[in-house]
């Protein structure tokens, strides 16, 4: 199944549920969000998950781009990607979380044709706070999937000590991606890959880590495109779903790379190319400082397998097909030439980081204080450091 019907079928089934569509946002959070990127589907909706009435009532269906730094080491991977896109729904105090699990069951078997005996859920343990989600488990004992029960991996975002704002505990949906019949449990097989995150948001974390009831109980859903996408399209990772067909057309072709580089210079062009669709530019903080630390990871992995490798030789098309896809209107010609100047301020640093270095104060090991002196006096960055030193 191509993406593209993929995402049909999946509104159109939450819209039959009387859900209404709304526009994805940008990548660029709403003011006084704590973020520095749109992480999921959920944060331009923050203010009705705390009980602002939506305009389109509490029904409500989208698709958004997200951008993850904490994957970034991931990237390469079968599954982890810095840009993707989330298909979200949403129950703003309206339905409970296992009629949002027995429609999300529903769309996977009958409306996507997948297996129900390859999927298998999580759900959340209880801890001293908060009660076992026990409807959840209930629901998939209906179902006749299996379930697995944690605590930190089942409360979202990030268990025990994650960002202030709403959150709750949840229940997530795997598919199996092994070749053999399906085997063990998520938390201790990684062919079990997640595919679905139902959140039922009940509390609003505060400053001070305590949590507090939400005015109304919402369900905040976030399903992995490209990761689904694969999965159906049985490719071995979700650099060969159809997402990425011009960049695997067009990328190798250009430079000789080992698979799991190729993957990571596809992933981070291809984010830095919408993050300057939605106005981004390269700098030496917040998101900024984002964007030029894929781009130079890119270079640094180019320039590894060929010192002659550069990111100007990218061709037009895939500028032109990210513009696309996210419906950005930057014209092609100005994103590489944007790229371009990045990647000489980038060589200009290395020459100057690599003269610099060759002082006799910096021929052993490097302490803190070096680190901060080459920084703060030289503008070099701690990574860039390591590289060079590994030259
Ligand atoms: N907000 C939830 C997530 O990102 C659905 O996993």
């Amino acid at each position: 199944m191509h993406s593209d019907q993929l995402v049909r079928t999946f509104v159109e089934y939450y819209e039959e549920r009387g859900h209404r569509r709304i526009t994805g946002s940008t990548l660029l959070p709403p003011p006084g969000d704590s973020v520095l990127f749109t992480t999921s589907g959920m944060h331009p909706l923050t203010p009705y998950l705390e009980g602002r009435p939506h305009p389109l009532g509490k029904r409500l269906v989208n698709v958004q781009r997200c951008l993850r730094t904490t994957d970034l080491d991931e990237v390469g991977d079968a599954t982890h990607l810095t840009v993707f896109e989330m298909l979200g729904t949403w129950s703003l105090g309206d339905y409970e979380g296992p009629v949002s699990l027995d429609w999300g069951y529903g769309l996977l078997t009958e409306g996507l044709g997948v297996d129900p005996g390859l999927l298998h859920a999580t759900a959340f343990a209880g801890d001293g706070r908060t009660g076992p989600d026990t409807a959840s488990v209930e629901l998939w004992q209906r179902l006749g999937v299996p379930v697995e029960l944690t605590v930190e991996d089942n409360w979202w975002p990030n268990g025990s000590g994650g960002p202030v704002g709403p959150c709750g505990p949840d229940s997530e949906i795997f598919l199996w991606s092994g070749d053999g019949p399906p085997q063990s449990t998520p938390t201790r097989d990684d062919r079990w890959v997640e595919v679905w995150n139902h959140v039922t948001m009940t509390h609003r974390r505060l400053d001070d880590g305590s949590l507090v009831p939400l005015p109304q109980r919402n369900v905040d859903t976030g399903l992995g495109l490209e990761r689904l996408a694969s999965l159906l399209q049985g490719t071995s990772s979700v650099f060969e779903c159809d997402v990425f067909e011009p960049w695997r057309r067009l990328v190798p072709a250009l430079w000789t790379l080992e698979e799991p580089s190729l993957r990571l210079v596809c992933d981070h062009l291809r984010s830095a190319v919408v993050l300057f669709g939605d106005g981004v530019r390269p700098a030496s903080t917040g998101q900024g400082y984002v964007l030029r630390r894929l781009l130079r990871r890119v270079l640094t992995v180019l320039r590894r397998e060929d010192a002659s490798h550069g990111i100007e030789d990218l061709p037009e098309e895939l500028v032109g097909h990210s513009s696309d896809h996210f419906r950005q209107d930057m014209r092609p010609g100005d994103v590489l030439r944007m790229l371009r100047e990045e990647e000489h301020r980038f060589d200009r640093l290395l020459e100057r980081g690599r003269r610099v270095l060759t002082r006799p104060r910096f021929q052993g090991p490097l302490s803190e204080e070096d680190f901060h002196h080459l920084h703060d006096t030289h503008g070099l960055p701690r990574d860039l450091i390591t590289g060079l030193r590994e030259e």
